[in-house]
């Protein structure tokens, strides 16, 4: 006995119920992935310029330590990340912005007034007020920031990796 080409009513009611979970399944599911998946598709953003205030404010020939934090947000991973930065003016428009970790392993160099030098605490590396190597195993200079003054306000550039 061959079977009927005709869907009886207990088949049209799977299929019927197949087809509309489906449906709603796609509906609610395609924009819930995209919501957990997205944050891993995100690109972070690598750079800014970071506004250090007026450049009135710093005195001349003098390195002044500006400190601020900048937080990132990898996938579902967020870090803050802790930035130094010595703000040289050496007149009205020309100054030098200088990192203040260490280019040997990283510590953060202090300014020594009576010395005139940047001093790293870890393992005496010393540098001039231009960020110079002046002693010490620090490889190469302290690294500088590129700056900009608009409307007499600093900025520096600020390139993360
Ligand atoms: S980390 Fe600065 S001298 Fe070693």
């Amino acid at each position: 006995m061959s079977k009927s080409p005709n869907l009886n009513r207990r088949e049209f009611v799977t299929l019927v119920s197949t087809v509309v979970g489906s449906v709603m399944t796609a509906i609610v599911g395609i924009p819930a992935i995209g919501y957990i998946l997205s944050p891993s598709l995100r690109t972070k953003k690598t750079d800014a310029w970071i506004p250090l205030g007026k450049l009135e404010n710093y005195p001349v020939n003098q390195p002044t330590l500006f400190t601020f934090t900048r937080s990132i947000t990898t996938g579902w991973e967020k870090t803050v990340n802790s930035y130094g930065v010595f703000v040289v003016r050496k007149s009205d428009t020309e100054i030098e912005v200088l990192s203040n970790v260490c280019t040997h392993l990283s510590c953060r160099v202090n300014w020594n007034e009576e010395k005139q030098e940047y001093i790293c605490p870890c393992h005496d590396g010393r540098f001039n007020i231009d960020g110079k190597v002046d002693s010490g195993p620090p490889p190469r200079p302290l690294d500088q920031y590129e700056y900009k003054i608009e409307n007499g306000d600093l900025f520096i550039h600020l390139k993360e990796s």
